[in-house]
């Protein structure tokens, strides 16, 4: 079993599993987020939110997610420290580019900003909510719309949500079908079938994640 994980094969299928599982993840906070624009007294939001620190969450799934997150990460940096030695040299772009979509080229990189877009944004809201105290405002509704309508900042951080929205779409478009290949999910017709659930998810997860803090921005 440790050599099947430790192979090729078994750390790209951790990767995808751990992919998958973020995936689901996504989706579920998508929806909660949703609550913001669908009631401006906040009530639903914040009973969302609530939902979120109950201790079954917190010490049940949340440990999980941030080892989903670590897991796949971690194996990012494997896996692309192994190609970069399996393939010395760089294939000439032209080939390429013409086998491999724009996306799949830059998972890594991708992935990477997608992490610091995470970084920052457990700032803003996690460390407020779950650990420090929300301060100067009244409820978890109150500090997400203060955070994209406040001043100058409010704009700026509106453009970096909308920013992070459209790079974790560009990672999403390639790893969701990427992941069914990897778990051995894909012959021909279901690879295609795939990269097209693929590529709705994906630009239904950056589309939702854009016009949340826009909506927010301009009609909060
Ligand atoms: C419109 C954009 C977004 C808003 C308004 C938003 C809001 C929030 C809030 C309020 C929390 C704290 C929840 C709580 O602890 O009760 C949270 C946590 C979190 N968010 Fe977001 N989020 C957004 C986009 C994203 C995106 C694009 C990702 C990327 C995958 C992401 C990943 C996370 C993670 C990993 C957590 C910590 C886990 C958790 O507490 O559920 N969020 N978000």
């Amino acid at each position: 079993m440790s050599s099947f994980l430790s192979s090729s094969i078994g750390k790209k299928l951790i990767m995808s599993l751990s992919g998958l599982f973020l995936v689901l993840f996504i989706l579920v906070h998508l929806i909660l987020n949703s609550f913001l624009m669908f009631d401006s007294t906040g009530e639903l939001f914040n009973a969302g939110a609530h939902f979120m620190s109950l201790p079954i969450i917190r010490f049940g799934l949340q440990p999980v997610l941030a080892g989903g997150f670590i897991i796949h990460i971690i194996y990012a940096i494997i896996l692309t420290l192994q190609n970069q030695k399996a393939r010395p040299q760089k294939y000439a772009s032209q080939d390429l580019k013409e086998s491999s979509t724009w996306s799949s080229r830059n998972m890594f990189v991708l992935g990477g900003l997608v992490l610091v877009f995470i970084a920052m944004h457990l700032m803003h809201f996690f460390v407020p909510i779950q650990i420090t105290g929300l301060g100067e405002v009244a409820s978890d509704y109150d500090l997400v719309v203060a955070l994209f309508t406040t001043g100058t900042m409010g704009m700026v951080y509106t453009a970096l949500y909308v920013l992070g929205a459209i790079l974790l779409g560009l990672h999403l478009a390639h790893g969701f079908w990427s992941a069914f290949q990897s778990v051995g999910l894909s012959n021909s017709i279901w690879r295609a079938r795939l990269e097209k659930v693929g590529y709705i998810y994906a630009i239904f997860v950056a589309a939702g994640f854009t016009i949340i803090p826009l909506y927010l921005h301009f009609f909060a």
